[in-house]
């Protein structure tokens, strides 16, 4: 038998090199190149691996594509299908990501049991014995569920166990541990990852079952295994969470079959998780009057406006270089407002500390919240409340100018909803008449208006 080639594979890009260096040349990571075993060629004659075993391939005309109907199946969970833009596709393949403990055998595990009434479906378990497994469902009062489960890491006997069953849906909890026999490399490292995940790809598209990958995260919170996998799969999920708080959210960062930056909202109880279907009520902290430092904003990750409150302490600095803190919105940009609200709206806060925090432990990514931001620290920095029912949402530009934000009118009707009276929103976002239901709506168009209409 040949000796065994040793290559390089850098775990962020999956490119693989020869020799050893301390950063890969083709996307420029640092230290992300590992050791592992070259992949034995393929035989010569061996089949297409793409070609999914249908029939040889035609050129066709795009416009003369008849699509088979695909019957999404909803997962029983609806801010799950909702993630998931709609419902399960037959032969997808979905990979979910998250911290350890967060709850993703958690919530495949209550998904699985609903669904198997419905549908056949596997649960694989590389990480716990099936004693636990039962012991979890027990918990959830899902232990008398027809669930076929499987405790197994190797993925050729995953795939001849898995195959006289018929799953429709197949969940692999976590795609770290599982190897395939064609490799020698350790499980978890990146080419057993990788060989054993395009195994699991190519059974769910010949056979058209649904898959769903766990997979656990870094520490720099990238699923962990080369790059590669997030381009296998059509669809990448984020589990997050705050460390004390108990609500998680499931955002789509990748889904051909759907919208990304969707997100669902749960909450961890003790007998699982359980859907928020109104996560605008937990995102704001409720105080019993307006207080400095806190402004709230409507965002809009994905489709659904919800409401978030962000928090904003301003405080005189001992440092030399004053702290800059950003849990939720980014550090860089918080730099760059406070820039924009010293040059333009002439408040200096080059000599004070400024944290900046949205409650509930939301991850708030959007531009939108650029106003809210700025009105929050302006407002703790003065130890002044801003107005009591009052919503704040905008994008700042480096010229002081208050730029629209997309789905203004949604954003509008979801704060007078829940009993807001004024709104502070960017002029070209202002609905025609001055009203949305009982609530005012004041349109800027700089940011020194904006000021003045907190004043
Ligand atoms: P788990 O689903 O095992 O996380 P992951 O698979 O993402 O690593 O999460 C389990 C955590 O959730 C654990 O800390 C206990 C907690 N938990 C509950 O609070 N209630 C429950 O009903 C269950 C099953 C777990
Ligand atoms: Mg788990």
């Amino acid at each position: 038998m040949a000796r065994n080639k040793t290559v390089f594979i850098c775990e962020s890009c999956g490119a693989s090199h020869a020799k050893w260096a301390g950063q890969c040349s083709d996307c420029g990571a640092w230290n992300t190149l590992v050791e592992s075993v070259a992949a034995a060629p393929a035989k010569p004659g061996a089949s297409a691996p793409t070609n999914f075993g249908n029939a040889a391939p035609q050129v066709e005309r795009l416009n003369a594509i008849r699509p088979a109907e695909t019957a999404r199946t909803p997962t029983g969970l609806s801010e799950l299908d909702r993630v998931l833009g709609g419902g399960l596709v037959p032969g997808s393949v979905i990979l979910i990501g998250g911290d350890p403990g967060i709850g993703k055998s958690t919530l495949l595990l209550q998904v699985l049991a609903q669904l198997s009434a419905a549908i056949p479906a596997l649960y694989v378990t590389g990480e716990e014995s099936l004693e636990q497994v039962h012991l979890r469902a027990q918990r959830l009062g899902v232990d008398q569920a027809e669930l076929a489960v499987l405790a197994e890491t190797c993925v050729e006997r995953v795939l001849a166990l898995a195959k006289p069953q018929a799953p429709r849906l197949v969940v692999i909890d976590s795609v770290q541990t599982v190897f395939s026999q064609a490799v020698t490399s350790a499980p978890g490292s990146v080419s057993q990852v990788r060989e054993s995940a395009s195994m699991l790809v190519r059974f769910a598209k010949a056979t058209g079952t649904a898959l769903i990958l766990v997979g656990h995260v870094t520490k720099e919170g990238t699923i962990a295994g080369p790059r590669v996998l997030e381009h296998m799969v059509d669809t990448v999920l984020y589990f997050e969470a705050e460390a004390s708080s108990r609500f998680r959210v499931i955002r789509a960062v990748k889904n051909r079959f759907g919208a990304v930056n969707e997100l669902g909202v749960f909450a961890m109880s003790s007998a699982g998780l359980k859907q928020v279907t109104n996560p605008s009520a937990i995102f704001l902290s409720r105080h019993e009057t307006a207080v400095p430092g806190s402004a709230v904003m409507v965002t809009r990750e994905g489709s659904r406006p919800m409401l978030v409150e962000v928090q904003a302490l301003v405080d005189e600095s001992q440092l030399h270089n004053p702290r800059r803190v950003a849990l939720g919105p980014d550090s860089q940009r918080l730099a760059m407002l406070l820039a924009v609200l010293h040059r333009h709206g002439g408040i200096p806060l080059g000599d004070q500390d400024v944290f900046v925090n949205v409650v509930g432990g939301m991850r708030v990514t959007e531009t939108a919240a650029d106003l809210a931001v700025v009105l929050a620290a302006l407002s703790s920095f003065r130890d002044r409340a801003l107005g009591e029912r009052l919503v704040i949402f905008g994008e700042i530009g480096l010229a002081g100018e208050i730029r629209p934000v997309p789905g203004g009118e949604e954003r509008l009707s979801e704060a007078a909803k829940h009993g807001f009276t004024r709104a502070i929103v960017p002029k070209a976002n202002m609905p025609r008449s001055k009203r949305v239901g009982d609530m005012e709506v004041v349109g800027v168009a700089r940011l020194s208006e904006a000021i003045d209409a907190i004043s």
